[in-house]
């Protein structure tokens, strides 16, 4: 058994949550779009295609705000092809993804699903074969009222209020070499200060976000950061950052350690930013878009595969199973996020739906739950708050992780992974929830808490996520293997609370005040 002890204090905070931490990701990749939000002829689909399916299992996963093209699709994409009547639309060759594209779902296909799906929409442009150019130009179609050409072509076609679309990526992953018209960062940070400047001309109200670098262990990552600021620090709010976890060497233990590196890529981002700032003596403080994030590596493919199987329309690519194993990272990586809510503003689950995905679903039939639904539904349910400070204490152990993801080989070491992985959220309704992963493999954890400055707590939900079988999963077959359950071993007296925590387990207790539900 081990135990750990924390200490939670009500005005001790990191910073609030804003409600765009708890966003996804809808690409125009494999089947996310076509047989994944939008399906006509599915049994469940409304008149406009969209699967009725999916869109409750969104609301019940509790996505805020959802990116959209892309990803590696949106560095060659002509946002026009997406518009206006879709038989006149043109079929193309996607060459992020090796697949055809029909064009039949675009910009304003988008803006009407996320309403259905209650999101707000985030745009990405491309600044790979495109430019500022073409960026003033969607932004113009999208939130100028009208009297403009572009303005007035979304009114013909059908939209004639503007969309009002605020928050606006400039480009994707532009630091790797397998982005279509992949840059220098020189090239990109001119090119992005530009495209934002206009932008911005057009529509004053914008909320922007540069790219950082595609993982922390990209050959360029810091120097790129840096250059990329300084020509864009004026002109942006966020600077965007990716992660996808792996567990390539079977090494569980550092697999589920890996989450605490997102924790030194956010830490050494914002290093990076403060000291752009600290050049030119400016008081801001940049924000973070961790506008992927997951974890991803089995249906990983190169480009050679692709090229294999020519040019198909939205084939079953990346489309990841999820153990049970890869729900405690992903947990751990949901408390990373959590833990920085005072710099990470916005982040984008990569992705929703079938493509490494927390929803699945099969073409013409039903839609499941993947294991790593539940704990981004925890964190989205009961992470709206004040994010505390606490002080944990905890045994650790050291790791080491690879990630090849980057062109660079590399083990990163993890010196101290406390067991116990965790994050504390004071709610509006003077209520206190708590996500609790422990990361030992073997053995269950007692975690004595004490939490100063609440009154009195009573338990309203505690729920825990494991399984004998860290290889369980859900499928279409057996869509509850991996689901929650009430978790039995909390107890609460006054401001001291004691959990019982299982090995390898993914635990959420929600607090109110006592007497209130
Ligand atoms: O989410 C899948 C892909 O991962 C995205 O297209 C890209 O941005 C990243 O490399």
């Amino acid at each position: 058994m081990r135990h750990a002890r924390v200490l939670l204090d009500r005005d001790f905070a990191i910073g609030d949550t804003d409600p765009r931490l708890f966003g996804a990701f809808v690409e125009h990749l494999g089947r996310c779009v076509y047989g994944g939000i939008y399906e006509p002829g599915h049994p469940t689909a409304d008149e406009k295609g969209f699967r009725g399916d999916v869109l409750a299992l969104i609301k019940e996963l509790g996505p805020t705000i959802v990116r959209y093209p892309g990803g590696n699709f949106v560095s060659g994409y002509n946002w026009e092809d997406g518009v206006g009547p879709p038989d006149a639309r043109p079929t193309r060759l996607d060459l992020a993804w090796f697949s055809t594209e029909t064009n039949r779902f675009g910009t304003n296909e988008f803006m009407d699903w996320c309403r259905a799906a209650d999101v707000e929409p985030m745009l990405a442009v491309n600044l790979g074969t495109r430019g500022g150019d073409a960026a003033r130009n969607l932004v113009e179609y999208c939130n100028h009222p009208g009297g403009s050409s572009y303005a007035d072509l979304r009114r013909a076609h059908g939209y004639p209020k503007p969309h009002g679309v605020k928050f606006w990526c400039l480009g994707n992953e532009m630091d790797g070499p397998w982005q279509m018209e992949h840059k220098t960062a020189t090239e990109y940070g001119r090119v992005a200060a530009e495209a934002a400047k206009m932008m911005r001309w057009v529509d004053p109200d914008l909320v922007l976000a540069a790219c950082g670098s595609t993982s922390r262990n990209m050959p360029t990552f810091g120097r790129w950061d840096d250059e990329v600021l300084e020509h864009t620090f004026e002109l942006v709010d966020f600077l965007s950052l990716h992660t996808y976890l792996n567990n390539y060497r079977g090494d569980s233990a550092a697999f589920l350690a890996a989450p605490d590196l997102m924790d030194f890529f956010i830490e050494e981002v914002i290093a990076i930013a403060d000291a752009v700032a600290a050049r030119r003596r400016s008081p801001k403080r940049l924000l973070l878009s961790f506008d992927e994030w997951n974890v991803w590596y089995r249906t990983r493919r190169t480009r050679q595969d692709r090229v294999k199987e020519g040019w198909p329309l939205a084939p079953p690519i990346l489309e990841e199973i999820y153990t049970m194993e890869d729900a405690l990272a992903f947990g751990g990586a949901c408390i990373s996020l959590l833990n920085h809510a005072d710099r990470v503003k916005c982040a984008c689950l990569a992705q929703l739906v079938n493509v490494i995905a927390p929803i699945m679903t099969e073409t013409g039939g039903s839609a499941w739950r993947q294991t790593i639904f539940y704990p981004f539904q925890h964190m989205s349910r009961y992470g709206r708050g004040r994010v505390l400070k606490g002080q944990v204490s905890s045994e650790t152990y050291a790791a080491s992780y690879y990630d090849p993801r980057g062109s660079l080989d590399q083990v990163f070491p993890i010196p101290a992974a406390p067991y116990l992985k965790l994050a504390a959220v004071a709610t509006s309704g003077g209520g206190l929830s708590l996500f609790a992963l422990n990361r030992d493999l073997g053995q269950p954890m007692t975690v004595a808490i004490e939490v100063r400055g609440f009154g009195a707590l009573a338990v309203a939900e505690a729920l825990e996520l494991r399984h004998d079988d860290l290889g369980a999963v859900n499928s279409s077959a057996a869509p509850d293997r991996v689901a929650p359950a009430p978790l039995q071993r909390v107890e609460s007296d006054g401001g001291k609370l004691t959990l019982r925590l299982a090995p390898a387990s993914w635990n959420v207790i929600s607090l109110s005040p006592r007497g209130r539900p």
